[in-house]
């Protein structure tokens, strides 16, 4: 699905016009808002069936996953914390160097939490397993993770991926959070790159 989609199904807004005049690459449509939807809403359920009742301490990593967060912490109507952490990745562009650093620490107390991060995507695995093995140290009572998507094709390091939204195939995804050089978050669709 070609840009002119992902503007019509966006309402034709002047905003998502900005996307034509300045982008030389083009966004197609891997998953729409309703398929985010439902898996948003798929992922709520099974997170409110393990956690009801033990306040969890849900960790958004920034910035990718604002906008998922907010609407799966929309979804659970339970008692619940939610944190953000910042992560800065010392490689440039779209490779994952591995090397870590945790830009904003965390002011809540990790240990005896039953703590949940939640991811925009994992990819190489390189920038999780670093924040997951950061967090265990810190000795919460049990840490999962949760992932919108999952790109196993790329994975350099194995990462226990406990709540999954999609597998996406090897290509660079933006929209719903996710960017290519902080562009593209605000696309309601999960979209694919093409060149040209
Ligand atoms: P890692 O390779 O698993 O360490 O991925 C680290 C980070 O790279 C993710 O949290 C994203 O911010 C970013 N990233 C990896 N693949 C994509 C993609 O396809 N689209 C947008 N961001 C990506
Ligand atoms: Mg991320």
């Amino acid at each position: 699905m070609l840009l002119s989609t992902v503007i019509d199904r966006a309402g034709g807004t002047g905003y998502n016009h900005r996307v034509i005049m300045n982008s030389e690459r083009r966004p197609s449509i891997l998953f729409t808002r309703q398929e985010i939807e439902a898996a948003v809403k798929r992922l709520a359920a099974e997170i409110r069936q393990d956690y009801l009742g033990k306040n969890p301490l849900l960790i958004g990593v920034l910035k990718g996953s604002f906008m998922f967060m907010a609407d799966l912490v929309r979804l659970l109507d339970f008692p619940l914390e939610v944190e953000f952490i910042r992560l800065s990745s010392y490689g440039r562009g779209r490779e994952s160097s591995g090397k870590v650093r945790v830009g904003q620490a965390l002011r809540a107390q990790i240990r005896g939490r039953d703590v949940l991060v939640i991811e925009d995507i994992v990819d190489t695995g390189l920038t999780i397993s670093f924040l997951l093995d950061y967090l265990r140290k810190k000795k919460p009572a049990s840490l999962r993770l949760c992932t919108l998507t999952d790109k196993p094709s790329r994975r350099q390091v194995p990462v226990t991926i406990d709540y999954l939204g999609f597998t996406v195939p090897d290509r660079f995804i933006v929209g719903y959070g996710l960017d290519w050089d902080e562009r593209f978050r605000y696309l309601l669709d999960i979209c694919v790159l093409e060149d040209g």
